[in-house]
């Protein structure tokens, strides 16, 4: 197990404890973002899109922790987030220079990772992770990050 392996074992027990709280569900989508972005240096945007009730093709800005965004809706197909929602698979944009289909929050950004959040098999939103760092993301980030979609999943 690597060093990252074993600290990210540590937030998930964090991130029960967090679940455990008496909060409302928006509360406890805050605080995850807040944990995740304060504890792993190279997140420096974390946020929920979701699948707009009223359109099923588009997804919503949830809570996040970092730089406001002026993507709030994102068509399915649109950028990294709309394409993970298309077909409901994980992305990780090494270098965001290089991706065509990209929607640009911040010239800081240097690098993305997405992970879709499944209820019974349906897709029904995703975490959205920024870094500012190049190429920041490897497979440990997306199992880690999928284990919390599952914990998120539970929320709803
Ligand atoms: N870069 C994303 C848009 C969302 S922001 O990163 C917050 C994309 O290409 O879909």
């Amino acid at each position: 197990m690597t060093k990252n392996n074993i600290f990210f074992e540590e937030l998930l027990q964090w991130a029960d404890n967090l679940f455990r709280e008496k909060a409302s569900m928006l509360n406890k989508l805050q605080n995850i973002c807040k944990l995740l972005k304060d504890e792993v240096a190279y997140y420096d945007w974390v946020g929920f899109y979701f699948v707009d009730r009223e359109n099923s093709e588009e997804l919503i800005l949830g809570p996040f922790e970092g730089a406001p965004t002026e993507h709030t809706r994102i068509l399915f197909g649109q950028g990294v987030c709309g394409q993970a929602a298309e077909d409901g698979k994980s992305r990780i944009v090494q270098d965001i220079a290089q991706e065509d289909n990209y929607l640009s929050c911040s010239i800081d950004v240097k690098s993305e990772i997405v992970v879709p959040i499944f209820k019974k098999g349906n897709f029904i939103g995703e975490i959205d992770i920024d870094s500012h760092k190049i190429a920041a993301f490897s497979d440990g980030d997306e199992v880690f990050l999928k284990l919390i979609a599952e914990k998120i999943s539970k929320l709803f």
